[in-house]
């Protein structure tokens, strides 16, 4: 069977590509799920690709990726300086976490300096636009071979 990695998505990534391009870029959110089905297929893995706006959501969905995929690739937007709740349901989680931030959270307002996921996160990757997705699930095979 092959291997699930869930990558979950929080508040506002479904304006990717609209909403702040300076900051964000241009390439929408179906643009980052087509390549991170691209990078699952050719590194032999399956991804459950979702995104809500709601922070209980995103609690539901991390109890529910337990024992069922192998790891999670969050990118927890303004939750990830606000939830406590995301930090005890991935602290709830078995496998390996990689947190992704579109832009270099350190680069901008003091207030998105500290991430309460980081506190889980195996890996964090911050500041390399889209691209760090494909990166956090190259980074995520190594940790589950
Ligand atoms: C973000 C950074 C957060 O501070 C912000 O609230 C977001 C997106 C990023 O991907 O750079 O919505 O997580």
């Amino acid at each position: 069977m092959t291997t699930q990695v869930s990558i979950f998505n929080g508040p506002n990534l479904n304006l990717l590509g609209q909403r702040q391009p300076e900051i964000y870029g241009s390439d929408s959110l179906q643009d980052v799920e087509n390549s991170c089905k691209s990078m699952a297929d050719s590194i032999g893995l399956k991804i459950d690709f979702r995104q809500t706006n709601y922070e209980g959501k995103l609690v539901d969905w991390i109890q529910e990726a337990r024992g069922v995929s192998a790891g999670i690739i969050i990118n927890p937007a303004a939750y990830s300086h606000t939830s406590v709740a995301i930090l005890d349901a991935l602290n709830a989680f078995e496998g390996p976490v990689v947190e992704v931030h579109i832009s270099n959270i350190h680069k901008r307002e003091e207030f998105r300096h500290h991430s309460y996921v980081s506190k889980r996160a195996d890996a964090v990757i911050a500041g390399c636009g889209v691209d760090g997705y494909a990166m956090g699930l190259q980074h995520m095979h190594r940790l589950l071979k």
